[in-house]
């Protein structure tokens, strides 16, 4: 495993339309393990393959309840809202209030290419919607109602986070 160079604000790169990924290889391997350790490395709960300058349907989330990798993600359903706090490894020490679904249902594929849907409400929600926006060039300053001031405290999620994995051989 490798920590890969970050892409920053300000790098078209950020704007791009990911690829479809449709190799389910090694090499895919250790771009989702290089793309875990470089979002550890800086505390990060979710982190694209754009952000690392690979312009690939990838993502991997960790809000704390564990690892989900997400590789040619689609959000299948949405319900709800929530207002809150908002960054990016992109885009250090910036954050936003940003309203996001309060539930996603996403249906993605694992690093071997098998089809699941993962559903997440609260913070596993905003992450999901976050990471997939940032496969199709949207960023999470297109969606703030405002920044927050470089010296404000980002207001607290207080919602308990459920994350609901299951395998599914019908999404095809
Ligand atoms: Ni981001």
């Amino acid at each position: 495993m490798a920590i890969r160079n970050m892409v920053y604000e300000g790098d078209p790169l950020l704007r791009k339309t990911s690829r479809e990924v449709t190799a389910f290889d090694e090499r895919l391997g250790t771009l989702l393990d290089d793309m875990a350790e470089t979002m550890y490395q800086q505390s990060g709960v979710g982190l694209a393959a754009v952000q690392v300058g690979v312009l690939r349907r990838a993502v991997v989330i960790d809000i704390g309840e564990g690892k989900i990798e997400l590789v040619n993600p689609m959000i299948l359903e949405t319900s709800g809202s929530q207002v809150g706090s908002e960054g990016c490894l992109s885009f250090p020490g910036q954050f936003g209030i940003v309203e996001r679904p309060d539930a996603v249902t996403v249906k993605a594929q694992n690093r071997k290419g098998e089809w699941f849907e993962v559903t997440g409400t609260a913070l596993l929600a905003r992450a999901l919607c976050h990471e997939i926006d940032h496969l199709d060039g949207i960023v999470f300053t297109d969606h703030a109602t405002r920044m927050l001031e470089p010296n404000e405290n980002p207001p607290k999620n207080k919602r308990r986070v459920t994350a609901h994995v299951k395998k599914s051989k019908a999404a095809e």
